[in-house]
């Protein structure tokens, strides 16, 4: 559940404003021996005042930075309670695996810059066999990875206060449940437990992250390189367009839904090879397929398939978009490619006792176009066997310079693509597939001469 500060109750937003003085401004560590200064959105993860809570969507948005942040935020001398001698307060900050957590400036190594230099203070000092830092408050910080489920064992007797997990995506979901479950304290302790995760969209916990926080309750404050002031913007920008599409899709777009798939219907070869720049050739007719939006979830789709006198197919065009006013967005859709000699409108027929409704309707608004609706025939998997046949057999190519977000929401729901009705509910609908299909089953329509559409 993505948290927006319009959503948060006067209550919770002064309570957060009393833990931003009192851990963060009033922290002398913080603010003024590190002199640090959250990011706003920052500030927001380091505040809000509930028990888990994540961090991230795109790369560079601090959130190392935050998960370190949070860690330090109760370290303190003066939180210990009265009458006692020690803090009764325990970090632990986890990465997947040692070479993660001992790589160069990931969050181990931003620790030990922060805090190895006050170890002369007596502030804090650190024992690197056990990679714990211990505070003069009695406080400690301790790096970890968890490899294996094994690891998990050392936790048993734990009792922790703060649990961070960088890069939460390459755990799977029973390392967060378990270590979940030591996050504990005494009754008369008055600081926080907190679990908190930073993380980018990827990785083998994608699906179990996404459930949880994105599309789940648990709130999670979306954060960017675009909002990060202490990055070099124009440079950072730079790095990640060289990525490969489906990280660019989750570092640069914070994408949840940009899968590498199963690939079952065409290899990613298959469509590598297939994506070419448009021919010189003459061009006989073309087709649009459209994918209407029935929920607020699915989206909108048309595409437009051309028949070049080579016999080839190309797939010239498409458009995907949630906006509510389909008619318009065909309208200029249609307009935009006025010279391809569109034949045919094709749409699929909704199942129920009105199925022409859809039919008429459009047919009414295009009377200078022919409107087919095709009745969808088994599954999306076998809807789409044609087009993926023409794929791998070379016959149908995709433009190269349509919009590349477009390409790439192609291209995972081709990857994606399941015979299992179980298995695609946890996917977003495949809209462009759907619209690709329908354009690809009109132009087979019109060469099998079904249709009274004359093609020359
Ligand atoms: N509050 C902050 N103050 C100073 N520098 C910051 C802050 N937040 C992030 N940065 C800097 O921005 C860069 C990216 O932050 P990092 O935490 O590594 O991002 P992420 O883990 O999301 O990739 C780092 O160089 C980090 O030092
Ligand atoms: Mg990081």
């Amino acid at each position: 559940m993505k948290l927006s500060l319009k959503d948060i109750s006067l209550k919770t937003r002064m309570k957060m404003h009393q833990i931003a003085e009192r851990t963060l401004k009033e922290n002398e560590l913080i603010s003024y021996i590190l002199n640090k200064t959250p990011l706003p959105n920052q500030l927001t993860f380091l505040t809000y005042p509930t028990e888990e809570l994540l961090y991230g969507g795109m790369a560079g948005g601090g959130k190392s930075e935050a998960l370190l942040l949070a860690a330090l935020q109760y370290v303190e001398e003066k939180f210990i309670p009265e009458g006692e001698n020690r803090l009764t307060y325990d970090a632990l900050i986890l990465r997947r695996s040692l070479d993660d957590l001992e790589m160069p400036n990931a969050i181990l190594d931003r620790a030990k810059q922060w805090l190895l230099p006050l170890e002369d203070t007596g502030l804090v000092y650190y024992k690197d066999l056990k990679k714990k830092f211990t505070f003069s408050s009695g406080a400690t910080l301790t790096f970890r990875y968890l490899a294996h489920n094994n690891d998990l064992m050392k936790y048993q007797g734990a009792e922790l206060q703060y649990i961070g997990f960088d890069e939460l995506t390459q755990f799977p979901e029973n390392q967060y449940q378990y270590l979940h479950s030591r996050l504990r304290k005494t009754e008369d302790n008055p600081i926080p437990l907190r679990m908190r995760a930073g993380t980018n969209p990827g990785g083998r916990g994608n699906d179990w992250v996404k459930k949880k926080f994105i599309t789940g309750n648990v709130p999670f404050v979306p954060a960017s390189y675009l909002e990060n002031k202490y990055l070099d913007q124009e440079d950072y920008t730079r790095q990640l367009e060289k990525l490969d599409p489906l990280t660019k899709q989750q570092l640069m777009y914070g994408s949840w839904d940009a899968y590498a798939g199963n690939w079952l219907l065409i290899t990613v070869d298959d469509f590598e090879n297939s994506l070419r720049v448009l021919p010189d050739d003459k061009l006989l007719f073309s087709v649009v397929g459209v994918d209407s939006a029935s929920t607020g979830q699915d989206k909108f789709a048309c595409t437009l398939i051309s028949l070049y006198q080579t016999g080839l197919m190309w797939l010239s065009d498409m458009v995907a978009t949630r906006k509510m006013n389909q008619e318009e967005i065909l309208f200029t859709f249609l307009e935009q490619h006025h010279d391809k000699n569109i034949k045919l409108i094709a749409f699929e027929r909704e199942p129920g006792s009105d199925s022409t409704f859809a039919k008429k309707y459009w047919q009414g608004l295009l009377p200078k176009y022919n409107v087919v609706d095709f009745s969808p025939q088994g599954s999306k998997f076998v809807r789409a066997r044609p087009v993926g046949q023409s794929i791998r057999e070379k016959r149908l190519f995709i433009n190269k310079d349509i919009k590349e977000s477009l390409i790439n929401e192609l291209r995972n729901q081709f990857g994606y693509i399941h015979p299992l009705k179980e298995k695609m509910k946890e996917y977003p609908s495949p809209d462009l597939l759907d619209s690709t299909d329908y354009a690809h089953m009109g132009v087979m329509k019109i060469l099998e001469n079904k249709t009274r559409v004359t093609i020359l």
